[in-house]
């Protein structure tokens, strides 16, 4: 813990510790306490804490614009910037940190291609996969969850999604977590670098998916794309590519965690997982006890567009503030024991783990429907499991993407 060089000044930004995620949420309940709003130095950002100013700042997109939102949090060194800036990458985003009118029209495009029918066409591959990858240790008597099962799953499935071959999935999963490293965590100069070089692989990589489909129409959401473009719909290549490109990462880090997260919560609580064992009806509100209480993403960025207020702290047009849904989403005030897990809560969805208003999470039906699959096979398969004694939980260092690094489970 930090302290303050001033024996008299105490604020509770001296507290934060924005990159540690291992167990954020004794700060945030004494911030929600405290000071629910306060300027953090160290990021020079204004941090929201409590659940009704995180979803008014979300509503609000014109007084808190998403512009910021894909921005590194460290400024990048000049050699890995340049490499960045020579392939358009600094500021590519495909829709979370795009505004209006381009985000309304785009997104309303990959909202046709990327529907419930395409993520119900999934399903049956989701489960072959599912069972297929649970087969492989069920016999074993222990395994290590995270590199066994929910680590390559949801890449396997976003890569589905995309029409990406199956031998690319490590090469591919390797430069998305450069991109996470690069925009959320602390990096080197040095490590800047090599990173910036993945994230350039990576991008050449979704221009190549989007011109394959000029050539050859295939059953995918890059080739339903390419396909209302075809027909009329007002959509470039670049941001077809850019839609990949965000796809890839916003697909699969974030249901990995939302996995390992899950996983662990239930077997911390092994009366929730004796309840949907025997009820296997209780798992999508499971779930989202999950999402509300352990999210795969603590917290997301915004932008004053003009001066404004939150929560009765004035807010300087063009500042930056990080909106923590972990926080928000055990506001006592709006969920009864917020720091107790409890999948049989009425509320549970109204967490705010996929951001709310006009960027409300596009995924996030395909992410239920993984999770779900995987705890109805897993439960069936294996259901005496059980987290191992003694391990230490690792957690990522960055602001914003929190989950196990690893889950030794035994059965
Ligand atoms: C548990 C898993 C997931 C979590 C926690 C999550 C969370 C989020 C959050 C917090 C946002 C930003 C919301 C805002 O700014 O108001 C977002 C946006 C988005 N997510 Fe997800 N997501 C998940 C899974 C997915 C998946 C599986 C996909 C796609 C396959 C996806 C695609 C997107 C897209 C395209 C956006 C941008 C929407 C827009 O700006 O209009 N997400 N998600």
């Amino acid at each position: 813990m930090k302290t303050s060089g001033c024996p008299f000044h105490h604020a509770i930004s001296d507290e934060f510790e924005p990159f540690d995620l291992t167990n954020p949420f004794p700060f945030y309940k004494k911030s929600r306490e405290e000071q629910p709003v306060f300027f953090s130095e160290e990021l020079g950002y204004y941090v929201v804490t409590k659940y009704d100013d995180v979803k008014e700042v979300f509503k609000d997109w014109k007084t808190f614009t998403s512009e910021n939102a894909q921005s590194p949090f460290k400024p990048i060194a000049p050699k890995a910037k340049k490499l960045m800036e020579d392939q358009g990458l600094v500021g590519l985003s495909g829709l979370s940190g795009r505004i209006p009118p381009d985000h309304t029209r785009i997104r309303r495009i990959v909202s046709m291609a990327f529907n419930l029918a395409r993520i119900k066409k999934l399903e049956p591959r989701i489960r072959e996969l599912a069972i297929e990858m649970i087969d492989a240790f069920k016999n074993d008597g222990q395994a290590e969850l995270v590199k066994q099962l929910t680590y390559d799953l949801p890449a396997y499935v976003i890569f589905m999604l995309l029409g990406v071959p199956k031998e690319d999935v490590k090469q591919v999963k390797s430069w998305a977590e450069s991109r996470m490293l690069m925009t959320w965590g602390n990096l080197s100069e040095d490590d800047q670098v090599v990173h910036a070089e993945n994230m350039v692989r990576y991008w050449n990589y979704c221009q190549e998916l989007v011109t394959k489909r000029h050539e050859n129409y295939s059953d995918d959401l890059p080739g339903d794309l390419v396909k209302l473009q075809q027909e009329g719909h007002e959509m470039t290549d670049r941001e077809i590519a850019a839609i990949c490109y965000s796809q890839l990462f916003a697909g699969h880090e974030t249901t990995t965690s939302l996995m390992g997260n899950g996983i662990r919560e239930l077997l911390l609580h092994p009366e929730a997982w004796e309840a949907i064992k025997a009820h296997p009806e209780m798992i999508p509100n499971a779930i989202e006890e999950v999402l509300r209480y352990s999210p795969s993403i603590v917290s997301w960025r915004r932008r004053s567009t003009q001066d404004s207020v939150i929560g009765g702290v004035e807010i300087p047009e063009g500042s930056n503030i990080l909106l923590i849904m972990g926080s928000a989403n055990r506001d006592d005030e709006n969920f009864e024991g917020g720091d107790s897990f409890n999948i049989e809560r009425k509320n549970a969805r109204e967490h705010l783990s996929f951001g709310f208003g006009i960027h409300f999470c596009l995924g996030s039906p395909l992410a239920k429907l993984e999770f779900k699959v995987v705890l109805e096979e897993l439960t069936k398969a294996i259901p005496n499991l059980r987290l191992k004694e003694n391990q230490e939980f690792t957690f990522a260092p960055n602001t914003s993407f929190r989950a196990p690094n690893a889950l030794e489970v035994e059965w």
